[in-house]
């Protein structure tokens, strides 16, 4: 392995990491950047690193490599991915590997793995969470596509490792590697909401931001230590040049670069209520028209009634609606896996996220001994582990949203994730009564419950109503 050359392009901060990460495993990098004064800067910064090679030249770039050759892509996704693969492409060789490690949306990397492949070129669209720190000293990695056989042995030397076992493994074909760093994202965004909202209760109630951090860090001594968790801590614990807790002074408008949206896009166009996630989109977009918000609070009325809630509360309300959160990512997965006929696989998946990504949490210990005791888990709330779990915290996930009601605090993830728990556990929900309205309005037909699925009905409501059932 020692001495075996890599090529990556892009030196943008995961890109500078991701280099010296493999580095220090041995690989020399050959480097690319678009301005080659950055690529001069980065290896005069890191004398202590022999293994970097610069390269001012696409042409010396591509020269330096051992073939089959094997290039990093670390670039912006979009049309950056698009410029460099432009440029790239024709100097390579059939055989050769490019993995675009950026978060690239999935569909862009099935269609260029769909591309490449007539070209003989391996595309491999591999999703890496973790930020800086997890690119330097081991991210979760989640390559899908093809040249796996190739990228195997330099991306589970750099992935962060759990119990000896690297967040490293091949997701399936096509663009599922960043399909899955996209269902990544989305579990990221609600994780990050539902923490929010522990939050803005914890400060309702009255506790101080450095009171806040110590229920932080105590939720984050059981099943809910997680790194989201302990930064929130650390975060609340930070004061700015006047003592005062620096978080409070952050506007609260949330901003998004997209994942979250594409993770809700891509359920709404399969039919899957991830409802969760959405809400943490839509919470996000909320908060970001402050300026009407702000007018909003001087002109709506809301309770007056205090909060009347209990840490311990809270706390459940929290773990049961991350619960829910991780079930409506693997149910996107899982919809997304028969519709393009991927395979992937729970079991897999979900130990990759135990170490290196944001989402790390002690939670996808439980989540991945739920899909290896039963890979074909139709749904993680059905595992007995966790519908027990639920079912302990429901009586307090409950009156933590019913006090918020009260008090007029919006939960809308803690909501969603309780609204969606009690849909799925309902046997009869009111869309027959949908049904017959569309019957009556659009002749839409229906089905009944004492005949065989597919057999569809239409009924003359009342005079008036829609006659023709449409087709
Ligand atoms: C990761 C992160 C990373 C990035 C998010 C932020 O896994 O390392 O998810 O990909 O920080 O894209 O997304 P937003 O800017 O949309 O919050």
């Amino acid at each position: 392995m020692a001495d075996e050359r890599i090529g990556l392009i892009g030196l943008a901060v995961m890109g500078q990491s991701l280099s010296l990460n493999l580095a220090d495993h041995g690989y020399e990098v050959v480097i690319f950047n678009r301005t080659a004064e950055t690529t001069r800067s980065f290896i005069d910064g890191n004398p202590e690193q022999s293994r970097l090679i610069g390269t001012a030249e696409i042409e010396r770039f591509v020269g330096e490599l051992d073939r089959p050759r094997r290039i990093v892509l670390m670039v912006k996704a979009g049309e950056a991915v698009e410029a460099v693969l432009a440029h790239l492409v024709p100097r390579l060789d059939a055989g050769d590997v490019i993995v675009d490690g950026g978060n690239s949306f999935w569909a862009d990397s099935e269609r260029r793995s769909e591309q490449l492949a007539t070209l003989g070129i391996r595309f491999l669209g591999t999703g890496i969470s973790g930020g800086e720190q997890g690119a330097r000293f081991g991210p979760s990695i989640m390559p899908g596509g093809n040249g796996w056989e190739e990228m195997r042995e330099p991306l589970t030397a750099i992935a962060a490792k759990v119990d000896g076992e690297a967040c490293c493994d091949w997701i399936g074909p096509g663009g599922s590697g960043h399909y899955v760093k996209m269902i990544h994202n989305g579990i990221e965004y609600a994780d990050m909401q539902v923490i929010a909202e522990a939050y803005h209760l914890l400060r309702a109630s009255g506790r101080s931001a450095a009171e806040t951090a110590a229920v932080f860090r105590r939720f984050g001594e059981g099943s809910l230590s997680s790194y989201l968790m302990d930064i929130t801590a650390q975060i609340l614990e930070v004061a700015d040049d006047d003592g005062e807790p620096l978080v409070e002074k952050i506007l609260d408008a949330a901003a998004q670069k997209g994942t979250g949206r594409w993770t809700v896009e891509d359920a709404l166009s399969r039919g899957q209520p991830t409802t969760v996630i959405a809400e943490a989109v839509l919470a996000r977009s909320l908060s970001a028209l402050k300026d009407e918000r702000v007018h909003a609070a001087s002109r709506l009325r809301g309770p007056s009634a205090p909060l009347v809630v209990e840490e311990r509360e809270i706390e459940q309300a929290l773990l049961a609606s991350k619960i829910v959160c991780y079930a409506q990512g693997f149910m996107l997965i899982r919809a997304c896996s028969g519709d393009l006929s991927w395979a992937l696989q729970p079991a897999r998946i979900a130990p990759l996220w135990r170490g290196g990504c944001i989402i790390r949490a002690r939670m996808l210990n439980d989540i991945t001994s739920a899909y290896r005791n039963d890979p074909e888990l139709s749904n993680l709330l059905l595992d007995p582990h966790f519908a027990d779990v639920i079912d302990n915290a429901q009586a307090a996930w409950r009156n933590v949203i019913a006090a918020a009601a009260k008090a007029g605090i919006p939960v809308p993830a803690y909501s969603a994730a309780l609204s969606f728990y009690d849909g799925f556990r309902t046997a009869r929900l009111p869309a027959n009564l949908i049904q017959a309205q569309r019957d009556f309005f659009g002749a839409h037909t229906y089905e009944r419950v004492d005949r065989d699925r597919g057999e569809h009905f239409h009924t003359q409501w009342a005079p008036g109503a829609a006659t023709t059932p449409s087709s």
